[in-house]
């Protein structure tokens, strides 16, 4: 099928590739005129993994496109609306590029649409697309609104989008699901040739759940609220576990085991950011607002998650004292491990703490640094995590990238100021780490003291040494 994709972000650049994988021809537009003509030469505006071959590939095959959104708009049948709803001043969605798209739809396209709402929007968008439709057509456009919300992952996009759990779609018309259908059949029969998986794992058919389409716009909302609302009450009994002296990942471990409650997203840490969680938890609390039901419960969420940070930089002041004048790594800016991307990020609210106090910044990410430069012009970017702990009086980590759990600790024991590690995303046993010579604070668990490593000359003398793991005082 001839399919359009308005907006090249990290969800239409994988929609558009993928559905070109799939074996649709795929029109793809995007209105920032620098990332267009990157697309255009074979470049990527953004990082996510097989991204860049499944967009080759789809160049190579003829079947992906990029262009203009007028001529994405001439192109398909069914056109995919991918642009940002990011948040205004009082939480709400900003739907004004969902509004353009759709004005520009009615303008100049004639005969029939199918308009899909992929990005993720409130609902009754929909009721408010049919209208808009109906008053700016202007050369006999008839069409049909549907809602698509989007699950995938950033740092697993395409994975996500070609294996996926479930797809939703809000249909008002048996039209629009039977075009739907036709679409996602290659997905739904996972009968597509898979370019990640060389010999593909036969993957579970996901599953197609059909709605109408205020359910589906709802179905994407309450699913990524009610994940924020599972980090921040993990994050919660992370606080408590701290102040009892338990150990919140075996609080968690024991919990994940009961079928009910699931292992994912319990996960302590310094807090969720990103393009998605942070928005769509306010979005939603306004939603219910303005339908009269007070979400009380979300706006917890929410506060919860914003003393996250606050209560990681308290971490940092009880071990440093004072922050003017140290030097700190900050390893990880990137909002969660194999993506570029900070949107909402909590490394940007740390190291901007962390300069406004007076402390010197050094950092390194394995991809996000281009896009945290332009946010954080005043931070010492490294090649390395090493080099970002080069006199280090602390090493703060920020986001669990894999790299930084195979990290040579003998070497950063000499590299650093003082041995003392702050783990935002409790990448370690806190053992291991006091092993290696380095004092271990992380989230819900009892700190580790340093214990002193073989050929260590380095340690701060200042730390008592203990000699094994068991001996670690509380
Ligand atoms: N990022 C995610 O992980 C994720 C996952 C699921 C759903 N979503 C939702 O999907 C939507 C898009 O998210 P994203 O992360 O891809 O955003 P993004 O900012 O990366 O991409 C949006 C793109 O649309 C372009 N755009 C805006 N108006 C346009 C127009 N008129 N014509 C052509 N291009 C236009 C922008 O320049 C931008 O490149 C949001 O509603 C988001 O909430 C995001």
């Amino acid at each position: 099928m001839k399919l359009s994709v308005i907006g090249a972000g990290y969800v239409g650049l994988t929609t558009a590739a993928c559905l070109a994988q799939i074996g649709h021809d795929v029109f793809c537009s995007e209105s920032d005129p620098e990332k267009l003509t990157k697309l255009q030469n074979g470049g990527m505006p953004l990082f996510e993994p097989h991204l860049e071959d499944v967009i080759k590939a789809g160049r190579k095959s003829g079947r992906l496109h990029f262009g203009s959104t007028r001529e994405a708009i001439a192109w398909g049948n069914a056109i995919f609306i991918c642009v940002g709803t990011p948040p205004l001043a009082n939480g709400d969605a900003d739907l004004s590029a969902i509004e353009g798209v759709a004005r520009a739809i009615a303008k100049h396209a004639s005969g029939y649409r199918l308009v899909i709402e992929k990005s993720t929007v409130p609902v009754q968008t929909g009721a408010q697309l049919q209208k808009h439709l109906s008053v700016h057509s202007r050369n006999g456009l008839s069409y049909d609104v549907a809602s698509n919300p989007e699950f995938l992952r950033e740092g697993s996009s395409v994975e996500d989008f070609l294996h996926p759990d479930r797809i939703v779609i809000g249909v008002d018309s048996p039209r629009a699901e039977n075009l739907l259908r036709q679409i996602y059949e290659p997905i739904i029969g996972q009968s597509f040739s898979c370019p990640l998986h060389a010999d593909c794992p036969r993957h579970k058919d996901p599953i197609f759940l059909a709605t109408d389409t205020n359910s589906a716009e709802l179905i994407k909302h309450a699913s990524n609220s009610f994940l924020a609302m599972k980090i921040s009450f993990i994050n919660m009994v992370a606080n408590l576990c701290e102040v009892v002296g338990a150990d919140v990942t075996k609080v968690a471990q024991g919990m994940g085991l009961d079928p009910r409650i699931g292992s994912s997203f319990l996960n302590p840490g310094i807090g969720f950011g990103g393009f998605c969680f942070p928005k769509d938890v306010q979005a939603f609390i306004r939603i219910a607002e303005k339908s009269g039901c007070d979400f009380s419960l979300l706006k917890e969420v929410e506060k919860i998650n914003q003393r996250r940070v606050d209560h990681f930089i308290e971490k940092i002041r009880k071990e440093l004292w004072v922050l003017r004048g140290k030097r700190v790594a900050v390893w990880g800016l990137a909002f969660k491990p194999n993506t570029d991307d900070v949107r909402f990020a909590p490394s940007i609210t740390l190291v901007k703490t962390l300069l406004a106090e007076g402390a010197t910044v050094r950092t390194y990410d394995p991809k996000a640094t281009a896009k945290a430069r332009a946010i954080l012009p005043e931070v010492t970017y490294c090649a390395d995590a090493y080099q970002a702990a080069e006199g280090a009086d602390a090493i703060l980590i920020v986001t669990e990238w894999d790299e930084f759990r195979q990290m040579d600790w003998k070497r950063l024991l000499s590299a650093v100021e003082q041995p003392l590690v702050i783990d935002g995303r409790n990448l370690f046993v806190p053992e291991e780490i006091s092993r290696m010579g380095f004092r271990y604070v992380s989230i819900g668990r009892v700190d580790a003291l340093p214990c002193q490593p073989a050929g260590a000359e380095k340690v701060n003398p200042s730390w008592p040494a203990v000699n094994n793991a068991q001996e670690v005082p509380a």
